[in-house]
């Protein structure tokens, strides 16, 4: 995808250039365009920016790096606003409406500083900004050598891979210190999550229940017994 230099072009505009292999957000294409792509072809689509090309720029230029002190503040409010849009349903409103940005900058700011060498936190970052994070726990459990504690997309950029990039980044950076799975915790209701882990060969194990946005939910723990799946 680029911006279009042909002067019958504005600049208001970008072109993207889609094939049969061209990731899109499916949603996104079915509700706002209508045309088929050529089988095996390619085509170029004309596109108003502010729309979909400022997602496609975003998810060419992304870089994921180790995440620092100095990223509390962006990582809590990107926690917020996912907690916001995923558990809305299954948390209280009253949770989530209220001072949530406030309390998950201040989680991440006491987080941060304490984590061992054999934790870490990750964000996708594009033009500076975190649009993702992924955090890893030292916490072995039922034969499972870390936690994947929490991972978060922007919530208008899911769908568009960054998801996955940021379970392979923490993948590969468990294998250099030989740990070779994980697992993690999904509220049951998210089915959405659910999916994206069972698309990347998660597998649902056992359950438990705990208090959580002042209310007691249930979680599903899903399993990893190699990352096979996460790194192809
Ligand atoms: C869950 C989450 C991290 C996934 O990240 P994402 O960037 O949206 O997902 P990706 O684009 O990397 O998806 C990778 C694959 O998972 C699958 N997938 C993702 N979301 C899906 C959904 N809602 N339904 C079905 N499949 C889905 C797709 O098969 C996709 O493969 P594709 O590229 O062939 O389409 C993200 O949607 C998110 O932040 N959700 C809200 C917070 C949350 O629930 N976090 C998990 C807490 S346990």
């Amino acid at each position: 995808m680029h911006q279009h230099n042909d002067p019958q072009y504005s600049d208001s505009y970008y072109i993207i250039r889609v094939g049969a292999t061209t990731k899109i957000r499916r949603k996104w294409w079915r509700k706002n365009f209508f045309g088929v792509i050529p089988n095996g072809g390619v085509m170029d689509v004309q596109l108003k920016i502010g729309t979909f090309p400022q997602i496609c720029i975003a998810m060419e230029r992304f870089v994921i790096r180790k995440a620092g002190r100095a990223d509390a503040d962006a990582i809590g409010s990107l926690h917020a606003a996912s907690w916001r849009v995923a558990y809305r349903g299954l948390l209280s409103d009253n949770y989530l409406d209220n001072d949530l940005d406030g309390e998950r900058r201040k989680y991440w700011k006491g987080k941060m500083p304490v984590l061992t060498s054999r934790e870490f936190v990750l964000v996708a970052e594009t033009d500076h900004y975190v649009i993702g994070f992924i955090s890893v726990l030292d916490i072995p459990e039922v034969g499972y050598a870390a936690l994947v504690d929490n991972l978060h997309v922007r919530p208008d950029l899911k769908g568009n891979g960054l998801g996955k990039a940021l379970m392979r980044a923490a993948a590969e950076r468990l294998i250099d210190s030989g740990r070779t799975n994980y697992y993690l915790w999904v509220l049951n209701g998210n089915s959405p999550a659910e999916k994206f882990y069972r698309s990347l060969s998660g597998v649902p194990a056992d359950e438990k229940s705990s208090e959580f946005g002042g209310k007691t939910v249930k979680a599903t723990r899903f399993v990893w017994d190699n990352f096979n799946r996460v790194l192809a």
